[in-house]
């Protein structure tokens, strides 16, 4: 018998909740309804949340950078993602400079393939933009990948306004969309160079060294290319009321821009930054954690529908590799782990502090993203041809989150001693059970996921 009946249980979409049954037969859903029959394993998910499996649409799993590489590969990166609920994560495949996309999309197979715990897909980053990789785009839709990322700094991915207006208006071409990292790269190399210069090396540099005002100038700036460009683009993990006002503005404009933020944006704040190296170096990402009026502009772009993805920017470092900044917070490689805490911090802070409905977080987490990035219907939605994607949510009762009980490999969690409110019980991908009850059950199931253009 490959039929499975999960009984009982109230289903989650992005217009709402309805009690429903699911039968699932082999890797896809076959029915949604009350009071389904079927010669099938009943599994009695009564009084449980039915989400569409998560999807994080923005993972640097196996990332080399900052003359090291991220903690999580794709086999512990999937597996913690899988733990919370992840059951696709988009991740970036990175070209490096003087590579071709075609070696840096190989690469991202190689490093993926057989490994994964859950199913993935890649974004293509594109840090060296010439004739040749212009040439190159048709043959990246052909496989699959039909959303881009460019960034407006660090040296080795920093693309000028001329080739990100070049790129843009060549992906149009195609149906591709473009997300970008959106900070200003002189004013913050600037301002890193003269505090090293005073001396002023701890982690609490990093953000004084990366004001909002470089993020939100980043935004008006993409957005003006995308203007220029006539090209749908996303800006990619939020931090700032500001970025966000200059989002609204172009919208008003005509810009057809997408907006992801992630759980540290919305959670955290720059305070942590004036702790000792330990705990501070711990939250160095790019863009830094900001203020209470930042997080407060971003719960009202999520409340307010004017979001429209959460994703992680999950990029790992161990406490080892952080140190590597001791004395020089240039040097701290950037990023923190994310991946599965992120469905029980939207749900315990956004949903049960009623800042967002469930609706909304199936939208946030599910329904979006799987547009968004060319995967609906196969993804983020319960319904019949769908593929069997499931998280069997418990919305009651109360927990802590902890290094312990995380998969990441990098030894700590950024929400350390956060509590939170309900649990992911159980995963279903493609119809099988990969995670139950707070343990890994089968590993390495994931596929490629070749996908469409976007459809948000
Ligand atoms: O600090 C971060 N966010 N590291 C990951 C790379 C990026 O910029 O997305
Ligand atoms: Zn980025
Ligand atoms: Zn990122």
């Amino acid at each position: 018998m490959d039929k499975i009946l999960l009984k009982g249980g109230s289903v989650v979409s992005a217009r709402g909740v309805r009690k429903a049954d699911v039968l699932i037969s082999g890797e896809k859903i076959v029915a949604v309804g009350r009071r389904l029959t079927a010669d099938a394993q009943v599994v009695d998910v009564s009084g449980k949340l039915i989400f569409p499996g998560f999807i994080d649409a923005h993972t640097h799993f196996d990332l080399e950078v900052s003359d090291t590489v991220t903690a999580d590969d794709f086999e512990s990166g999937s597996q913690s993602a899988v733990a919370g609920g992840v059951t696709t994560v988009v991740d970036f495949a990175t070209q490096n400079k003087g590579e071709t996309l075609s070696e840096a999309l190989n690469n991202w197979h190689m490093k993926a393939f057989g490994k994964s715990s859950c199913d993935y897909a890649f974004h293509m980053a594109i840090s060296d933009w010439r004739e040749d990789i212009k040439n190159e785009l048709p043959a990246m839709f052909e496989q699959g990948v039909t959303s881009f990322k460019v960034y407006m700094i660090y040296d080795a991915m920093e693309l000028s306004d001329r080739e990100i207006y070049e790129l843009m208006t060549e992906l149009r071409k195609y149906g591709g969309i473009v997300g970008c990292h959106c900070e200003n790269s002189g004013i913050i190399g600037k301002l890193r160079e003269e505090a090293l210069e005073s001396g002023e090396a701890d982690p609490k540099y990093h953000p004084l060294t990366r004001p909002a005002y470089t993020e939100a100038e980043a935004v008006n700036r993409f957005l003006t290319i995308a203007k220029a460009a006539d090209a749908p683009c996303i800006v990619v993990h939020l931090s700032t009321r500001g970025g966000y006002e200059e989002i609204l503005r172009a919208r008003d404009e005509g810009v057809q821009v997408y907006l992801e933020t992630c759980p540290q944006y919305l959670l955290l704040d720059d305070r942590v930054y004036d702790s000792p190296f330990d705990v501070a170096s711990k939250y160095i990402c790019s863009p830094p954690l900001r203020k209470q009026e930042d997080k407060k502009a971003l719960w009202d772009a999520l409340k307010t529908n004017n979001a429209d993805t959460v994703s992680t920017d999950h990029c790992s470092f161990t406490m080892a590799q952080k140190r590597a900044g001791e004395g020089d917070f240039t040097k701290i490689p950037n990023g923190m782990p994310g991946v599965e805490t992120r469905a029980i911090l939207l749900y315990s802070y956004g949903v049960k502090k009623h800042r967002i409905s469930i609706a909304q977080m199936c939208a946030y987490l599910s329904e979006n993203p799987a547009r968004l990035y060319g995967m609906y219907p196969r993804k983020g939605v319960i319904k019949a041809g769908a593929d069997a994607d499931i998280v069997i949510f418990e919305p009651k009762g109360h927990g802590k989150i902890t290094a312990g009980s995380c998969h990441s490999k990098c030894g700590y969690t950024p929400f350390e001693g956060v509590k939170t409110v309900g649990s992911v019980e159980q995963v279903y991908l493609r119809g099988n059970l990969v995670y139950s009850d707070g343990e890994i059950v089968l590993k390495n199931s994931g596929t490629y996921i070749t996908r469409d253009h976007y459809d948000l």
